[in-house]
């Protein structure tokens, strides 16, 4: 089975990118193959259930965002190319005291986490950025989008999956049973046309009239203004939803919320939005906060900031942005 297809590693040995960087996308890939472990172990490895803890989100953790945030960091800051770590699960930036560090990666551990005692899919997202030095703080972190050099996410569904990005184009590669990622998904695009779309709609009073007309026009179906019936979906995972989107096409919305008007949107900028939007970006879909600023121009201001997201197919994102 593995013998024909390539593999991650020499998929990684072949990139024209430097050493340090290429250590950093292997301890990333061999730390998501141990993590799809845990979550497969579920129950039968104490991975399920809450941990008691709030983290800085004000969200209550549960045992595997604690257990999938510290085998990352662990991992990441024992590799010499890396400088710091930042995380969802932590408040601040970890610096690495690697005297050669020159890589941040700042890392969604478990993704979906509210999935995880459903059995439902669940993922990890980590972006790696250039760091000025080798002692960063969290000014450091705060570069755009554009300045990733790598993105990429791994889902935990019925395969485990790798999706990578080096900035020249996107590739997806799956776990078999042996550990070993090999490549079953080349050159990744996004149709530029779907029926499809992902929303919260229970937070449909909570948004902006933009936001509000266009489900109002996407529901109305082949009858209403887009002249087209549409269906839904969401997994309630942003890895999940973004992959079915890259396989497939559709939108992903997560939109400004009236709630919080100082944290606008759900999703965080520096470890979810920007990896998924360079992704989204490389495989030829449009990833921006209100169907026309790209997420990866958005200068970060906290490490921790929050940032409205509207991604996907090119033409509905387009639809999105006129409505
Ligand atoms: P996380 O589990 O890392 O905190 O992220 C959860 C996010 C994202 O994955 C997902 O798209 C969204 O929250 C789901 O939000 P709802 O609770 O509104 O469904
Ligand atoms: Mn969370
Ligand atoms: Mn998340
Ligand atoms: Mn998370």
């Amino acid at each position: 089975m593995s013998a024909d297809r390539l593999r991650l590693d020499d998929h990684i040995a072949a990139l024209e990118a430097p050493q340090g960087l290429k250590s950093v996308l292997t301890v990333i890939a061999a730390t998501c193959a141990q993590i799809s472990d845990v979550v497969a172990g579920g129950a039968l490895v104490g991975a399920l259930g809450a941990s008691g803890q709030i983290n800085v989100q004000d969200e209550e953790q549960k045992k595997l965002d604690v257990i999938t945030d510290d085998m990352l960091t662990q991992a990441l800051l024992a590799c010499p190319a890396i400088a710091g770590v930042a995380s969802e699960e932590k408040d601040q930036v970890e610096p690495a005291s690697n005297p050669a560090g020159e890589y941040l990666a700042l890392f969604d551990p478990l993704d979906g986490s509210s999935n995880i005692d459903i059995n439902a899919p669940v993922g990890t997202i980590v972006s790696v950025l250039k760091s000025a030095t080798p002692t960063p703080v969290e000014a450091d972190f705060l570069q755009t989008g554009r300045h990733q050099v790598a993105a990429v996410y791994a889902v935990y569904g019925p395969q485990t999956m790798l999706v990578l990005t080096t900035g020249d184009g996107v590739k997806g590669f799956t776990l078999s049973n042996d550990g070993q990622w090999l490549l079953t998904h080349d050159d990744i695009t996004i149709s530029p046309d779907t029926k499809e779309f992902a929303i919260n709609v229970s937070n449909q009073r909570h948004w902006a009239e933009p936001v509000q007309r266009y489900l109002d026009g996407v529901l109305q179906g082949a009858e209403g203004p887009r002249g087209k019936n549409f269906n839904m979906r969401w997994v309630a995972a942003m890895v999940a939803d973004v992959h079915r989107i890259l396989m497939r096409g559709g939108v992903f919305l997560y939109p400004w919320d009236k709630r919080e008007p100082n944290k606008p949107g759900k999703l965080r900028l520096m470890y979810e939005g920007n990896p998924m939007a360079l992704l989204v970006e490389q495989a030829g879909g449009k990833a921006t906060t209100d169907g026309v600023q790209p997420i990866l121009d958005v200068q970060p201001t906290q490490l921790h900031q929050r940032i409205p997201v509207a991604l996907g197919s090119a033409n509905e994102i387009d639809a999105f942005a006129s409505a």
